[in-house]
């Protein structure tokens, strides 16, 4: 297939083109490389370098079979602090890319949703049909999203899926997590390990969870780009289909440092630091769906694995950044 991938140049995006290129697709990524890195676009793609807003449009006057999209802003806190942003570089952009799809009868859509669509959880593991209550701008721009493209499905045939992520982590080879401002726990974990900072702050470690501290459901990137392979295939004209994708077991941010110490063989100094406004105590996702009607089977799920394998791409980032 053609395949337009907006957002290319960053972490996920990155590890699902180099996935669709393996496969043999004909894939063009988009990306205005504001927090994305211009060597993280697989070989073997072309890159479109530009606003996803203009480019777009001529883009997919070319012909596609579909779009993977990527391209978002995605940090809590500035979602907090500069809404505008969200609203403008979330919502406002993809609904040009929409409209541009629309107008070049581009057949399929797989959306980057968030686990942050579902707000504080009611039950836990958290599926599909959990009530929708975003507690910051970052997950209500990616449900005003998700909302958007039901009704493009329903109007105008679009073929959708949503896939709301839980906690990405671990890495494909050389495509990895390098965020300019990390704030994800285990690239941060690593970085101390790296020797780029001193101790690891644990945010609250009176949450009402076994050791107090908040619970997690990290999900390994390449598991996460199989999903994404299965959503453009099992994608259906008029539907908008919405599935979670989690590995459906928990870590405590502790047993995340602890396997760190184990993977890394370094004593990774933690400090207690006060509770981090917005976070839920326990986040672990219900992908039941997932495996029902895509087929889904997460293989890397074992933390120890994530791990090693984000470790493995934070030593070559480092020896990258040094020379
Ligand atoms: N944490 C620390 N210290 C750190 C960083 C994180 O203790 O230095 C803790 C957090 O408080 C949280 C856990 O580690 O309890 C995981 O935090 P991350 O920032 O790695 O991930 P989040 O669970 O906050 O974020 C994830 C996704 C977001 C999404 C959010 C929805 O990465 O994109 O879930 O709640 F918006």
């Amino acid at each position: 297939m053609r395949l337009v991938v907006t957002g290319g140049a960053g972490y996920v995006g990155s590890v699902c083109a180099a996935h669709l290129v393996d496969l043999g697709h004909d894939v063009v990524v988009i990306d205005d490389l504001s927090t994305g890195h211009r060597d993280a676009v697989p070989d073997g793609c072309r890159f479109v370098e530009g606003d996803l807003a203009e480019v777009a449009g001529p883009t997919l006057a070319e012909g596609a079979d579909g779009v993977l999209h990527f391209a978002a802003r995605s940090l809590v806190g500035e979602s907090v602090q500069h809404p505008e942003r969200y609203w403008h570089g979330n919502v406002v952009t993809t609904l040009r890319l929409l409209e541009a799809m629309r107008e070049h009868r581009t057949p399929r859509l797989v959306f980057s949703s968030t686990a942050a669509t579902y707000g504080e959880p009611t039950r836990v593991p958290i599926s599909e049909d959990a009530p929708t209550a975003p507690t910051n701008p970052y997950g209500a721009s990616k449900l005003a999203i998700d909302h958007a493209i039901s009704s493009y499905a329903a109007a105008h045939g679009l073929a959708a899926v949503s896939l709301r992520y839980f906690n990405v982590a671990g890495a494909h080879g050389g495509f990895g997590e390098r965020h300019t401002v990390e704030t994800h726990l285990i690239p941060i974990v690593l970085q101390v390990a790296t020797g780029e900072r001193e101790a690891v702050q644990i945010y609250g470690e009176d949450w009402p969870t076994p050791d107090g501290t908040c619970i997690r459901d990290y999900i390994h990137v390449d598991d996460l780009a199989d999903a994404h392979l299965l959503a453009l295939t099992h994608a259906t004209p008029g539907t908008h289909r919405v599935y979670n994708l989690g590995s459906g077991t928990g870590f405590s941010v502790r047993e995340v440092i602890d396997t760190c110490r184990a993977v890394t063989g370094h004593p990774l100094p933690a400090r207690s630091a006060p509770r981090r406004a917005g976070d839920p105590a326990v986040l672990v996702a219900s992908s039941q769906r997932a495996r029902d009607e895509l087929g889904w089977r997460p293989s890397r799920t074992d933390i120890a694995r994530i791990v090693a394998d984000a470790w493995e791409f934070a030593q070559r980032r480092t020896a990258l950044e040094v020379h």
